[in-house]
C-alpha cells in the first residue's frame, strides 16, 4: 500500500497478540467483547498522543504548588458506526468517562457493499470536540468516509478514525477522501474477498459480538 501521511498502522506486540485471539473462530462472545475493548484502549492510548485539547490547572503537592496539564472536560466525542463500532466504546470510556457519544448508523448493502444510512443522533456541540469515529472493521471504506462527511457537514473539524483491522483499499480509500483526518488501525490486512470481507480478517464483527449468527 502506498504510505499516506494521515495513516497510523500499529505495530505492538501485545496488539498483534490480542488480533491473533480475536480472528480466531474459536473464540467466545464474550472473550471477543472483551478483547475488541481491550485493544481500543490500546489504541486510544497511542492515538490520542497528539490532538488533544488540554488546559493547564495548578496543583498543591505536599511540597510546593506547580501548574500541570489536563484533558480539557468534555473536550471528547465518540462516535461509533453501528453496530460493530458499539463494542469499542467502552474501550474508550475507560479512560475518559465522561466523553459523550453519538451514534451513526450505516450497514452495507450486500450486494452493492455500499453504505445506507439508518440512523444519525449525534450530542449537541459536537462540532467543537475531538471526534473519535470507531469501527472494528474497515473493509472497501464506504461506511468510513460515509461517516466523517456527516459528521464534517455537522461542523466537526478535528476527526479521528480508528479501526482494529483494515483492508489496504480501505484505508487509501479514507486517507484520500478525507486527508485532513487521521485514520489508525491495528493492523493492516492483505485484501477483500469478492463479498467485500477482510482476508485473514475476523469475519463479521457485527454478528462476534452480539451473537446474531
Ligand atoms: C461492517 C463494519 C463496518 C462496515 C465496513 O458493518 O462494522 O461498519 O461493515 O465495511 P466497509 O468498509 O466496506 O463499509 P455492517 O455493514 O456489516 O453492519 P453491522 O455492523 O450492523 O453488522
Ligand atoms: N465488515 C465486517 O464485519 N467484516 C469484514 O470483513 C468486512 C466488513
Amino acid at each position: 500500500m502506498k504510505q499516506y501521511n494521515n495513516v497510523v498502522v500499529f505495530d505492538h506486540p501485545l496488539i498483534r497478540h490480542k488480533i491473533a485471539i480475536l480472528r480466531d473462530e474459536k473464540t467466545s462472545m464474550k472473550e471477543f467483547r472483551e478483547l475488541v475493548g481491550e485493544i481500543t484502549t490500546l489504541m486510544t492510548y497511542e492515538c490520542l498522543k497528539e490532538g488533544v485539547p488540554t488546559t493547564e490547572i495548578t496543583v498543591k503537592t505536599p511540597l510546593e504548588t506547580c501548574t500541570q496539564q489536563v484533558v480539557k472536560d468534555n473536550a471528547i466525542a465518540i462516535v461509533p458506526i453501528l453496530r460493530a463500532g458499539l463494542g469499542m466504546v467502552s474501550g474508550i470510556h475507560t479512560l475518559f468517562p465522561s466523553a459523550l457519544v453519538g451514534h451513526i448508523g450505516l450497514y452495507r448493502n450486500e450486494e452493492t457493499l455500499e453504505p445506507c444510512e439508518y440512523y444519525c443522533k449525534l450530542p449537541e456541540g459536537i462540532e467543537d470536540k475531538l471526534v473519535l469515529v470507531v469501527d472494528p472493521m474497515l473493509a472497501t471504506g464506504g461506511s468510513a468516509c460515509d461517516a466523517i462527511s456527516l459528521l464534517k457537514k455537522r461542523g466537526c473539524k478535528t476527526i479521528k478514525f480508528m479501526a482494529i483491522i483494515g483492508a489496504p483499499e480501505g484505508v487509501a480509500r479514507v486517507a484520500e477522501t478525507h486527508p485532513d483526518v487521521s485514520v489508525y488501525v491495528s493492523t493492516l490486512d492483505r485484501c477483500l474477498n469478492e463479498n467485500g470481507y477482510i482476508l485473514p480478517g475476523l469475519g463479521d464483527a457485527g454478528d462476534r459480538l452480539f451473537g446474531t449468527k
